[in-house]
């Protein structure tokens, strides 16, 4: 077994993904997505927030049923009301997390939850015990954690660690941190902790400044063990770190991040595009790791430097992240079979012959004229005949 540390990848596209305005999704696409979140090798999936809706609650439960292998989460306000809805919902999960939360920050206790430290404070600590009367597994988040008076926060946090929270994460619920103070200010929290060796220290950025992934690794930096991230960056206003950039950062960067993570980096291209797919968010064409140039050349120097030694442009391989254009090789002669599988392995599935056949004509038209047949060109063509995507 490694003496290493692990990073625990915690996925919250089903949860804070679905609070993107205009991304909801149905109980049946969440399924859909949590079994590739699990096929991916997450180790939590929080699948929503029972309290919030009808909807949800049934979400938390449905994939509480068909998830196996990996942890299912379910997020409560600090309130008794809510970690029962939670509970309810978690019940048919094998494997489960409730993810309890109250805002720390001055101007959220003020004018939000008009209440004073010290009630925060037992709140808290009330809501950790009476969760975990129900569930061993019990995260506790202290919401607009980035702009928390420290010392408030480390008061909090050794209280519901006492209390039986295993799981300590720190949201930036803003996007207002910035990289380099962020992973000190999380590393000085730690420090002041007394009881911090009882509990994996986690954040979970918001990329209001565009700076949630790096947020989230300076953060690892100083001493978080797990990170809240979403498939493509999708959540709240400007979004969550992407977890694509988050695993292949540590996975390209083990010189500096020397962790373990468990997810298989082969699936990413699928998810994104089954998200992409279920939520209508289109992935823009130079999203890292996901979009469809993310491995394209175009200038001729760098053309040329990959011809003659890729790791001269290439900092990752583009079949390790689920693009396929290595391994079956199109060209003017391949059938009609080739290039459906191909194309699957892009995530596409053809729901019709007279589909099939048609997107085939046009892949012929291009082998015709001598131009590329790579992935940009497959997934452009699947994108454009709105091909549907593959199903687990
Ligand atoms: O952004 C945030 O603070 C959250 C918490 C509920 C974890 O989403
Ligand atoms: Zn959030």
């Amino acid at each position: 077994m490694s003496n290493r540390d692990k990073l625990v990848i915690f996925d919250t596209t089903l949860r804070d993904g679905e609070q993107s305005p205009g991304a909801t999704m149905s109980v049946k696409e969440k399924i859909e997505l949590a079994l590739l979140l699990e096929q991916l090798n997450v180790d939590v999936i929080e699948a929503g927030f029972a309290m919030a809706s009808e909807g949800d609650f049934k979400a938390v439960s449905e994939v509480g049923k068909v998830i196996k292998n990996t942890r299912v989460c379910c997020l409560a306000r600090a309130k008794e009301r809510d970690i029962d809805a939670a509970v309810a919902a978690l019940l048919p999960a094998p494997l489960k997390r409730l993810h309890t939360f109250i805002a720390t920050s001055d101007i959220h206790m003020k004018y939000k939850l008009n209440m004073t430290r010290n009630t925060v404070l037992e709140t808290a600590v009330q809501s950790v015990r009476y969760a975990r009367r129900f569930v061993d597994d019990v995260e506790f988040s202290v919401e607009d954690g980035g702009r928390s008076d420290p010392d408030f926060l480390a008061q909090v946090i050794e209280r519901v660690i006492s209390a039986g929270a295993r799981t300590i994460n720190i949201p930036d619920t803003v996007g207002y941190c910035v990289p380099h103070s962020f992973g000190q200010f999380i590393g000085s929290i730690i420090e002041k902790v007394s009881n911090a060796d009882q509990a994996i220290f986690s954040v979970h950025c918001h990329n209001d400044l565009g700076l949630a992934t790096a947020n989230s690794l300076a953060a690892i930096e100083h001493g978080a063990r797990q990170v809240e991230c979403t498939i493509n960056g999708l959540g709240e206003r400007a979004g969550n770190a992407a977890l694509e950039e988050i695993v292949m950062a540590v996975n390209t960067r083990q010189d500096l991040f020397p962790f373990d993570i468990a997810v298989d980096p082969q699936h990413l291209v699928a998810l994104s595009k089954k998200v992409s797919q279920v939520t209508g968010f289109a992935v823009q064409p130079n999203k890292a790791i996901v979009g469809r140039n993310a491995f394209a050349h175009e200038a001729g120097i760098h053309q040329d430097g990959i011809l003659k030694h890729r790791e001269t442009y290439e900092i990752m391989r583009a079949e390790d992240v689920g693009w396929y254009g290595q391994q079956i090789v199109l060209g003017k002669h391949s059938g009609r079979n080739a290039f459906a599988t191909r194309m699957r392995l892009l995530g596409y599935e053809f729901d019709s012959h007279q589909q099939l056949d048609q997107a085939f004509a046009q892949f012929k038209q291009q082998a015709d004229r001598g131009e590329r047949l790579d992935d940009v060109f497959l997934t452009s063509l699947g994108d454009a005949l709105r091909v549907p995507m593959a199903r687990v």
